[in-house]
């Protein structure tokens, strides 16, 4: 079987930041409430022109710099949203055109914050396949597309950024075991409401009620988010045939840093073996993962030939997780 790796990595992250004092201006909320529940303590907000397309494109554009190759070579692009620009086209097809990847296929998958750990499994698939020989796997969310500002329940949960990497066949480490796994029953957990957006062919209607907005049931997810992670990391790595005593980092989907101790509690893990910046980020949905996953490496919390895990779970619901050897 052909091994594949990360040769790369990359992110974006716009420059604003919402504090949780700003927060504090917009609705009954508090630094204190926000930090002692959820562990943020500011995220980052896009710009107008700070697109989804555009915070990947960016983001594919560093992980190819760090991985030292050149869009020619990159024949798969993947990106993970639910946040994406419009519709259609694909947020990956812009990308494609943005970095001037004219060999690449391009498509976006929609896993909600498991998202990144989708597209890494399906591309890859695609090169232990022969379909591809070199993807950029890319992670994109603006997330405050989706925020009720008047929603204290949601709006002091996410964040927008972008994370990517670059993949490839290698002769040793890489990516050693995947799990993926969904729970469509319990969908109505968490949803974007567009009230009025989509319905029967009327052409006398103009307009939506609402725009598009997140709600969910955060108590039932909570429960869901830390036995789907702790499971979804058991499983993983029996299927790598390792032990828990063999992995040095754990980077989770970083949601809130209460489900990330709860994991830890749960599979008896020091929670210094896990990578949180959710202080600074929030939830960024799908480029939790890949921003987070750029920093624990880029801060030498992981160095060469550690055993790595990624998990994650999101609206779906979903979960998933990988084993990389580093
Ligand atoms: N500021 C101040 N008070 C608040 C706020 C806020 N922002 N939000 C809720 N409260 C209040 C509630 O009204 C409630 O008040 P009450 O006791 O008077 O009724 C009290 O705080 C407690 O509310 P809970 O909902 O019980 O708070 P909890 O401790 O469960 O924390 C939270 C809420 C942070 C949402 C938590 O449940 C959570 O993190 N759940 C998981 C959510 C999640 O991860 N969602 C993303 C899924 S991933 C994806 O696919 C995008």
């Amino acid at each position: 079987m052909v091994k594949v790796g990360i040769l790369g990595l990359g992110v974006y992250l716009p420059s604003k930041k919402l504090t949780n004092f700003d927060l504090e201006k917009m609705v009954d909320t508090s630094d204190e409430w926000i930090r002692t529940r959820t562990g943020i303590v500011e995220r980052r907000v896009a710009d107008v022109h700070e697109k989804t397309s555009f915070m990947a494109a960016k983001a594919a554009a560093h992980a190819l710099k760090d991985a030292k190759i050149s869009a020619d070579d990159v024949d798969l692009i993947v990106t993970a949203t639910i946040s994406p620009d419009s519709n259609f086209p694909s947020v990956s097809c812009k990308v494609q055109k943005a970095i001037g990847a004219k060999k690449a296929t391009a498509f976006d998958v929609s896993a909600a914050c498991a998202g990144y750990l989708y597209a890494l499994t399906t591309a890859k698939q695609y090169i232990q396949t022969g379909m591809a020989k070199c993807a950029l796997v890319i992670a994109s969310e603006r997330f405050t597309n989706l925020i009720d500002w008047k929603d204290r329940d949601t709006c002091v949960l996410f964040g927008d950024g972008a994370g990517a990497c670059v993949l490839k066949a290698v002769k040793s480490g890489g990516i050693k075991a995947d799990f993926l796994e969904a729970f469509g029953d319990q969908w109505d957990l968490m949803e974007v409401v567009a009230e009025g957006a989509r319905g029967p062919f009327n052409p006398e209607k103009t307009g939506c009620v609402k725009l598009p907005y997140v709600r969910m049931q955060g108590q039932e997810l909570f429960k869901m988010a830390v036995n789907s992670m702790a499971d979804a990391i058991d499983q993983v790595i029996k299927k790598a045939k390792l032990k828990k005593e063999d992995i040095d980092c754990i980077v989770p989907h970083q949601a809130n840093d209460r489900i990330i101790t709860a994991v830890a509690k749960k599979l008896n893990v020091p929670k210094d073996k896990i990578f949180i910046n959710i202080d600074k980020y929030g939830n960024m949905s799908a480029a939790s993962i890949a921003v987070a996953l750029y920093e624990a490496v880029k801060s030498r919390k992981i160095k060469k030939g550690d055993n790595v895990v990624l998990v994650a779970f999101g609206a779906g619901l979903v979960s998933a997780a990988n084993v990389v050897k580093w």
